[in-house]
This record gives C-alpha cells, structure tokens and sequence, in this order.
C-alpha cells in the first residue's frame, strides 16, 4: 500500500442539526451502549493513486454507497474501539489510543487495507472531541465510546483489494457494555463453532470474526448466557468480543496465547499492573481440560472477561454442553475486582497513571 502523507489538516463543517443541551443530557443521563451517536463524524478517504487525502469532520449522517463498493460484497472492513473518559476537572483522556492506532494498522495490512499513521489516527479522535467534546458524559463508569472504521468503497466486484477507502470516527456514549452491569456473567462454551483458525482473520479487527461469532452468541442467549467461548483444538480461544484471562488460588493470572486471538489492549494493560503488584502472569495455550480441572481442584478459582466495552468483568459461570464451572450466582472475585478498580482508577485520572497510558484528546 502507499505510504500515507502526514500529518493530515481537517476541514469542519458544523452540524445544522446538533442536538440542543436539553436533548444531550436526557441521552447521555441514560445512554445504554451503542445506541445513540453525537453531531459530528470524522472522514478520511484515501484512494492508490492520492493516498489519505480530504480529511474533514462533518455532520454525522448516513453515508453514500454504490452497490457496488466492494465492502458490501467482501467485507474489506476493519475498525478500532476505545473510549474518552472525563476526569473531575472535566478534561477529557484516552487510554492508550496509539495501541488502537498500531493495532488498526496491524489490521489494515490483514485485510489489505491502506495504513493510516498513528497520528492521524490519534488526531483524528481529538478533531472529533474537539467539536463533539460535551457529549463525553461525567456519571460513575459512563464514557464516549469511539468507533474508527475503515471500509473498502471501490466501485468494483472484482476481488482485489480496493484502491478507494474511507476511514471514519463515530462516537457514542456509553454505559455499561453489559445490561446487567457490572455483575458476573455467564459464559456459553461454543463446541459446533470456531471463531477463527490458523492463518485466518481472528488476530484483526475485522466485522467478518463479529458477524462469524453471531450465530453462537445467538445459542449462548438461548443457554441463558451473556456471551461465548470459543476454543481452537481444545484450547481456550477469547469470547466473541473479549479477552478472557484465569485466576490461580497462589495468585498467577493465565492467558491464552495464540495467533487467531485479538490482542486485547485491556488485558495487556491489566496483566501489566497485576505483575506491578508482582503476581506471575503465564501467557500460554491453556486447555479446556486445564481449567476444568483446575476450577475441581480449587486451583482455579477466578475467571473474568475483558475488554475497552466490557472493561474488567467476572465470569460467574462457564456451561458446556455436559459440564458447567461454577455457578449462576457466583460472586465476582477479589482481584478481579480489584485489578478493576485500579484499571479504571487511572482510566478515570483518580490515581497516578504509572506508565502513561492517558492521552489527553481535548487539548
Ligand atoms: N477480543 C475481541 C474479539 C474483541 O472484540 C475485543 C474488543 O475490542 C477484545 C478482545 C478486547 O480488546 P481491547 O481490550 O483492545 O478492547
Ligand atoms: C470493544 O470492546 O471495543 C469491542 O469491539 C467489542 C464489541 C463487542 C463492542
């Protein structure tokens, strides 16, 4: 792909129809997750022979597609997740956003998409914040849940990657990812369904892994589950949007290694400030078998989820289809809990941010 002319400037055009003070307040008093969307959008486009070019911020609205853009017949999509948090003296952070920005590069060149730097990236969230800053809400653990996305517009059917793309950033605040809250959930283990395999997709950020997961969410729902668990040959994979990380009675965290997973930037940075407090931290295949009989033995006796929409959140139950670790009501482990608190302490600015992971988007 061509390299990418840097750094961008953005034109801004005001939403004529940016909601009145009233309207936001009542949206983000109550806003659920993914459901309400701020006035502006970024846009970015980028064709083979211009490179990234027009970047703009512009009233958020539908988009206009051909038919034909190839992304509606191949799915040459990829897209990022993180959020703006608002401190008490109302400024406005995010966690680690060049992470996302090297990650949705890492993605780009999966799915033969065009690089954006990790400084446009970064840049391109805080010219969204800038116009769109008042809808970062203030209420306890409720964040401006950003969406860049990258799709392949090419008016074209033939199957190559596409030499005209659009980048975009959309913004949504959020609450708890979770109905429920903070409160443990229940797991459904997919044994008819692989997410991903080796050499696919599973490592990018693409909407093909989401849209693959949907089915087995969809039997995970009828189990009475919150979400699913994949595994590849019998060893533990992550849930169709989270990492999934496992306690040891003497304190050691475990994680699946392995290259079809998302490298979740949540759980780099929890199993970072675990091993701060000096537990071990073990990044290996983990078999099914391993915790089964690790959770009989005593061995294993925590298990949370995590990720930027789920944060840290404890996994009260796993159901197979003839075995179950755990029980519905079982509460939320101590770490857990407390790599939680400290997680979204910094996330939050109310304590010291130890490796500077907060960047500032409205300054
Ligand atoms: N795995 C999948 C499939 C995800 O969708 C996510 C969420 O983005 C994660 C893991 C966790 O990644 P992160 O912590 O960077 O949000
Ligand atoms: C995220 O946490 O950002 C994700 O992409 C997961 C998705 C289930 C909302």
């Amino acid at each position: 792909m061509t390299s990418t002319a840097f750094p961008l400037t953005f034109s801004h055009t005001p939403s004529p129809a940016a909601r009145a003070e009233a309207e936001r307040e009542a949206i983000l008093a109550n806003p659920g997750f993914g459901k309400h969307f701020t006035d502006h959008m970024v846009q970015i486009e980028w064709t083979l022979e211009g490179g990234w070019h027009d970047a703009a911020v512009v009233p958020y609205g539908p988009l206009s597609l051909d038919p034909a853009a190839s992304v509606l017949h191949y799915a040459q999509e990829i897209f990022e997740g993180l959020k703006a948090y608002r401190h008490a003296d109302g400024s406005i952070w995010s966690f680690r956003p060049e992470a996302n920005g090297a990650r949705l590069q890492r993605s780009a060149r999966r799915m033969a998409l065009p690089e954006l730097s990790v400084e446009d990236f970064v840049e391109s969230l805080k010219q969204l914040i800038r116009v769109d800053g008042e809808w970062v809400p203030s209420a306890p653990d409720t964040s401006l849940y950003l969406r860049p996305f990258m799709i392949a517009t090419e008016v074209f059917l033939g199957v190559r990657a596409a030499q005209k793309v659009g980048y975009y950033v959309i913004a949504s605040p959020a609450g708890s990812y979770f109905a429920g809250g903070v409160k443990p959930v229940k797991i459904w283990l997919s044994t008819n369904y692989n997410r991903a395999g080796k050499g696919g997709t599973g490592a990018a950020k693409t909407g093909g892994n989401y849209a693959a997961s949907l089915l087995p969410q969809a039997e995970a729902y009828e189990q009475g589950c919150d979400q699913v668990l994949f595994l590849s040959d019998g060893f533990l994979e992550e849930l169709g949007g989270m990492n999934i990380v496992l306690v040891k009675k003497d304190g050691t965290l475990l994680t699946p290694a392995s290259e079809s997973i998302l490298e979740g930037i949540t759980r780099d940075s929890v199993l970072q400030l675990a091993e701060d407090r000096g537990h071990r931290v073990e990044r290996r295949p983990i078999s099914l078998q391993e915790w089964r009989e690790g959770a009989a033995s005593g061995d294993i006796v925590e298990a949370f989820a995590c990720g930027t929409a789920a944060v840290i959140t404890p996994i009260a139950l796993l159901k197979g289809e003839d075995f179950e670790i755990g029980s519905a009501d079982a509460e939320a482990g101590e770490l857990t809990m407390s790599l939680r608190k400290e997680l979204t302490d910094i996330q939050y600015g109310r304590i010291a941010d130890p490796h500077g992971w907060m960047t500032r988007l409205d300054a």
